[in-house]
């Protein structure tokens, strides 16, 4: 091996120089972004220590003190934190938080939620309920208030900790927000907002408004997604509802044991420049959000493809799109999503968010306003294969298994993997998902189905199908007998 090698710095080099157009995270650049005048050629001068005095500590309000509250105020909080291990570090605080609000209770869960919400439940040891969001075409949407409202009735005599939904999804559906917080708060719950993709929510009149704002009680928020701020920082943000006083303590305490005792202060400053320029910035939104409403528009009137966006205002939960995230539906075009998203990068340099077998997800940072020219040009010149505009053939959702154990029991007991058939009436110990839609289909602790052998199998067969956490789809990993 020769060490004089940096085989990782150079692909990073090379892939940001052969793809400079790109509609996918994270969603800084654009002209006039502070980042980059911020850090430029001073960024090794900048990485200090953590626990500065003067910066993070010393007389109060310390600068950190200060961009906080900043920070707070911006997104309407009753109390912010930085994070610098993203949204996933985010879920982790929460769910931890809620653990400690009420000991014991089951947390209700969007089925949909992040894989982070479910490794949180390894670290608290508690158990969930879930419920099942909209899905339709291949997409996971949101939770509607009265399906919510029915589980919280059906969990009868358990005790539940709070409810827990993922709003915007991938795919810019925001949820109603407020009817999910009269529901959770009518049954004495905390509601909970993944809000990874919505940092950007309520900056622009244009925009939904944020979760917060809304009546949610702990929000979670990738800041770096479309929010401007380097790879890695996110924020969480407490409300001012009944639990508020309770839940900051837990916080504060949840955070302590997830958090780098040595976080980046430069993604922490990355988080300060970003509000500065998110709570400062309408116009620049302004701009972003013409730039996509001109990519829609060019994509309506091209005739070929439609904006699946269009659709969501009759999905049951509807509260909202996010006009920043365009999911464009390929397959009405004749193309598949995965194979359009391919030719896009490799044969145009051209690099989108997603894709699903039904189409591909473009997405705008809250203020770049990227030339849109070459992705119309590229989309409509890709090719067309009349088999791509049938309906994907996937089998239906499986129901979920029933819980033998708790997630973090799952996770801890000894395993084995077996082959997929001889898992029928195992406990799984590993979840998995096969996407699309990326709904877990198992999760740790649950038995293993025929019906979800059939349908992951099923789902890894089809092509650009996969599942992940998996093995492999012919076996699965099962808590040992
Ligand atoms: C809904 C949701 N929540 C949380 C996360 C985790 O975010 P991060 O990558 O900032 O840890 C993601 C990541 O994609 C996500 O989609």
């Amino acid at each position: 091996m020769d060490q004089r090698e940096t085989p990782y710095a150079d692909a990073m080099r090379a892939y940001a120089t052969s793809h400079p157009t790109r509609f996918h995270l994270p969603g800084h650049g654009g002209a006039g972004d502070s980042l980059g005048d911020y850090f430029g050629e001073r960024m090794l001068s900048l990485d200090l220590m953590p626990m500065m005095h003067g910066i993070d500590m010393g007389a109060t309000p310390t600068p950190l003190e200060r961009s906080l509250r900043l920070a707070a105020a911006a997104w309407g909080a009753r109390r912010s934190w930085f994070l610098a291990n993203g949204a996933s570090q985010g879920n982790q605080i929460a769910a931890l938080a809620i653990a400690g609000l009420r000991p014991g209770g089951q947390m209700l869960v969007q089925r949909s939620v992040h894989s982070s919400v479910i490794d949180a439940l390894v670290l608290t040891g508690g158990s969930a309920r879930f419920v099942a969001p909209v899905v339709l075409d291949g997409m996971a949407h949101g939770l509607v208030a009265s399906d919510v409202a029915a589980a919280i009735g059906a969990a009868g005599g358990a005790t539940l900790s709070c409810v827990y939904v993922v709003s915007p999804s991938y795919f810019g559906f925001v949820s109603d927000i407020a009817a999910l917080a009269e529901v959770a708060h009518a049954a004495g719950l905390p509601l909970v907002v993944d809000e990874a993709w919505g940092a950007h929510l309520g900056f622009h009149p244009s925009l939904p408004q944020n979760a917060l704002r809304q009546g949610a009680d702990l929000v979670v928020s990738s800041t770096h997604k479309l929010g401007g701020s380097l790879t890695q920082s996110a924020m969480l943000h407490l409300g001012h509802g009944p639990f508020a006083g309770a839940l900051e303590a837990q916080v504060d305490r949840a955070r302590s044991i997830v958090q780098s005792t040595s976080e980046s202060n430069l993604l922490l400053a990355s988080l300060d420049l970003a509000r500065c320029r998110l709570a400062t910035g309408a116009a620049q939104i302004g701009d972003a959000l013409g730039v996509a409403e001109s990519l829609r528009g060019r994509v309506r009137s091209g005739g070929r493809f439609g904006i699946v966006s269009d659709g969501f205002p009759i999905v049951p939960g509807f509260g909202g799109v996010d006009p920043l995230r365009i999911p464009i539906d390929t397959r009405v075009g004749g193309i598949n999503g995965h194979r359009a998203r391919t030719i896009l990068a490799e044969e145009h340099g051209i690099l989108v968010e997603m894709a699903t077998d039904a189409g591909i997800v473009a997405l705008f940072a809250a203020s770049a306003a990227p030339s849109i020219d070459g992705l119309v040009a590229a989309l409509h010149a890709l090719p067309v294969d009349p088999v791509a505009r049938r309906e994907s053939r996937m089998p239906p959702l499986p129901a979920w298994g029933t819980a033998r154990m708790t997630v973090r029991d799952a996770f801890f007991a000894p395993n084995e993997i077996v082959a997929a058939g001889d898992a029928v009436g195992r406990v799984a110990a590993d979840s998995l998902a096969a996407y699309p839609p990326g709904i877990p289909n198992v999760m740790p602790g649950e038995e293993i189905t025929r019906e979800l052998i059939d349908f992951v199998q099923a789902v890894a067969a089809a092509e650009f199908g996969h599942v992940r956490g998996a093995v492999d789809a012919g076996v699965m990993r099962v808590v040992a007998l």
